[in-house]
């Protein structure tokens, strides 16, 4: 939520800040700015709209400096515009900030009380007008005596009009990183920004300040003293930020899936059986608990709703699912033997962090399944599951679902083990079979083809509807998630026998409907559900494996997956149902990387 981007060094700043921006726009794209010392003071170029309109901004009133601040910006308080576009700068200094700050109306009452005026409608401004009112020549005692009145969650990138060539970084909330590289430093609020130019990065600490020179890094915490910090080295290439020759990042990250699903499956995979013993989770963890509570936002809510299948039939394991914002305010009823599953790609999202908070202060056990490296959920959950997806640039999660969906399979292998619901033996064979479906997604991407042309058949669709029971209602709702955000068609995913209770109302004469049909047991039920749409002038496409294709006059399109035994079918569901939503979105000619109003992690309530 907001990509901020600094540097100090030898090179121009503005292309450094550009480039940077450019790899954090995922992260926000309403408008972009940048701040940086020019001879006589500092420079704010800013604008509504894209890293593109700021460049084009840039090339209008070229600067000229080696140091500088930049943001693009999610807007939260205050529309998209240039005026509430960050950086946010006032006579003594120039600010970028991610998050919220949440008593920012409190503060504006009281700055406005001593007479500061205020141009725009963000937050962010009360935090550049106390910084100014405080700073009397010591940026270190600004900053404290700000950060002592703010609250909320926030990263910052500030300039000091009187230390030309500093750039101050704080963290609270919101990722912050500092990298160094041979001609220069650089904050960034994620690595894929920096990796242009060097890999060596410090991890920035909740509650620390950074204060970047050409050729050096400080750090410190909020009472101004120093902290030491180790370098660290990321594992990130370059070539896995960028799109590799795809038109998208999100069609790279489909492709992407088998190979980030056996980065994360091998490692624990021993003998041919689940171990988890490389994240530090004995065998007999798994006895330790009764139930789980699975919390998630979006994409990662429904990978745990297809793990909560997964689990209650592997594993014979209770399940409750709870959307990580409401689950803190609905008094969940957690008992001693429980275990909280976080599912979280980003590691960020502040409604996960905030479950994950909530339930460890009612001394409940936490485990997450996470893909960013020390991200803030990996590293305060008691339990850490990495997913190995990679960088995951789309807003649209692909990959970053397929792999939470492969750890849920492992995870429910493993339970049925501690529960004995199964012997070793036939965890075995599940394992194996679960490596095989991850080999034959290559044969799903053969689908591609088909998608495409059903895709361009969907374009006018006012509205739409996934089908399907059980397994197959799990995959519904990631893909009816996946076509709404990307193509912005209205779309519902319903269980296939509730839809006769009120929905089917709305299906007419050539209302497109996706009908997913794995669960041998159910398809029979389904396929007559499809029947009832279908004999209301519903159009048919129907995603199923061969042992369940409807009879011929049941649907009006077909895609069959790849041969797989029944329980790895959503595995391999995921690649049609992703691209269906990708070329609609392509062939409507939207924005696919960067859907309006979305960004990739969401770090506000
Ligand atoms: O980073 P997280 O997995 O915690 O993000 C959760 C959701 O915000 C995310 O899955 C969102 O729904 C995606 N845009 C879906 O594609």
């Amino acid at each position: 939520m907001c990509g901020i981007i600094g540097y100090v060094g030898q090179s121009q700043a503005a292309e450094c800040l550009l480039h940077g921006l450019g790899c954090l726009e995922y992260r926000g794209y309403d408008s972009a700015g940048i701040s940086v010392f020019e001879q006589d003071g500092i420079t704010t170029v800013k604008t509504k709209g894209r890293v593109a309109d700021l460049a084009a901004a840039l090339k209008s009133q070229p600067v000229n400096s080696k140091c500088g601040i930049a943001h693009t910006r999610w807007a939260t308080h205050g529309v998209p515009s240039d005026v509430n576009a960050h950086p946010h700068a006032t006579e003594k200094l120039s600010l970028v900030h991610n998050g919220i700050i949440e008593n920012y109306m409190e503060l504006k009452e009281m700055l406005k009380n001593q007479g500061v005026s205020f141009v725009s409608q963000t937050d962010t401004e009360v935090v550049a007008r106390l910084l100014d009112l405080y700073y009397e020549g010591d940026p270190m005692a600004a900053i404290k005596k700000t950060l002592e009145k703010i609250e909320g969650s926030y990263a910052l990138g500030i300039l000091f009009r009187d230390f030309p060539n500093r750039v101050y970084g704080v963290r609270k909330g919101s990722p912050l990183i500092a990298a160094v590289s041979d001609d220069g430093s650089f904050l960034a609020s994620d690595i894929p920004a920096v990796l242009a130019y060097t890999r060596k990065y410090y991890l920035m600490e909740e509650g620390e300040i950074c204060l970047l020179s050409e050729d050096d890094v400080k750090f410190f915490n909020f009472d101004g003293e120093a902290v030491e910090k180790q370098l660290l080295t990321s594992a990130l290439t370059l070539q896995q930020a960028e799109k590799g020759g795809y038109e998208h990042f999100m069609l790279k990250e489909i492709y992407e899936q088998p190979t980030a699903l056996r980065s994360t499956l091998s490692p624990r995979i021993s003998n041919g059986m689940p171990c988890f013993v490389r994240d530090g989770i004995h065998d007999g963890f798994f006895e330790e608990f009764d139930r789980l509570h699975i919390v998630a936002c979006g994409s990662a809510y429904y990978a745990g709703c297809v793990g909560k299948h997964l689990l209650g039939k592997f594993g014979r394991l209770p399940v409750e699912m709870q959307i990580a914002s409401e689950f803190r305010y609905c008094e969940p009823v957690l008992d001693k033997r429980d275990l909280v599953i976080i599912i979280s790609q980003s590691g960020e999202t502040a409604d996960s962090l905030a479950a994950l908070r909530y339930a460890k202060a009612k001394g409940i056990k936490t485990l997450a399944i996470v893909n960013v490296a020390a991200s803030s959920i990996a590293r305060e959950a008691d339990y850490v599951i990495y997913t190995y997806a990679g960088p995951e640039i789309a807003v649209a999660t692909t990959k970053g679902f397929a792999v939470q969906v492969g750890v849920l399979y492992l995870l429910s292998f493993q339970w049925a083990l501690a529960r004995k619901t199964a012997d070793a033996d036939t965890v075995k064979a599940n394992v194996a079979a679960l490596l095989d479906t991850v080999d034959k997604l290559e044969e799903a991407f053969k689908l591609n083809e088909s998608c495409e042309r059903i895709a361009k058949t969907l374009v006018d669709a006012q509205s739409m509807f996934y089908i399907g029971r059980g397994q197959d209602y799990s995959m519904s709702l990631e893909g009816a998630l996946k076509l709404k955000e990307i193509s912005y068609i209205h779309c519902e995913a319903y269980a296939a026998g509730e839809l006769k209770h009120g929905t089917i109302s709305l299906i007419t004469e050539g209302t497109p409907v996706i009908a997913m049909v794995t669960d041998n047991r159910l398809a029979a039920k389904t396929i007559s559900n499809v029947e009832e749409v279908k004999a209301r002038g519903g159009r048919i496409i129907a995603i199923c494996t061969e042992q369940n294709i409807p009879s011929g006059d049941a649907y009006d399109e077909l895609i069959v997956l790849p041969k797989t035994e029944e329980a790895f079918a959503p595995l391999l569901a995921i690649v049609p149902l992703q691209l269906l939503a990708y070329h609609t979105a392509c062939a409507k000619g939207c924005d696919v990387d960067k859907p309006r109003n979305l960004a990739k992690s969401v770090t506000v309530e």
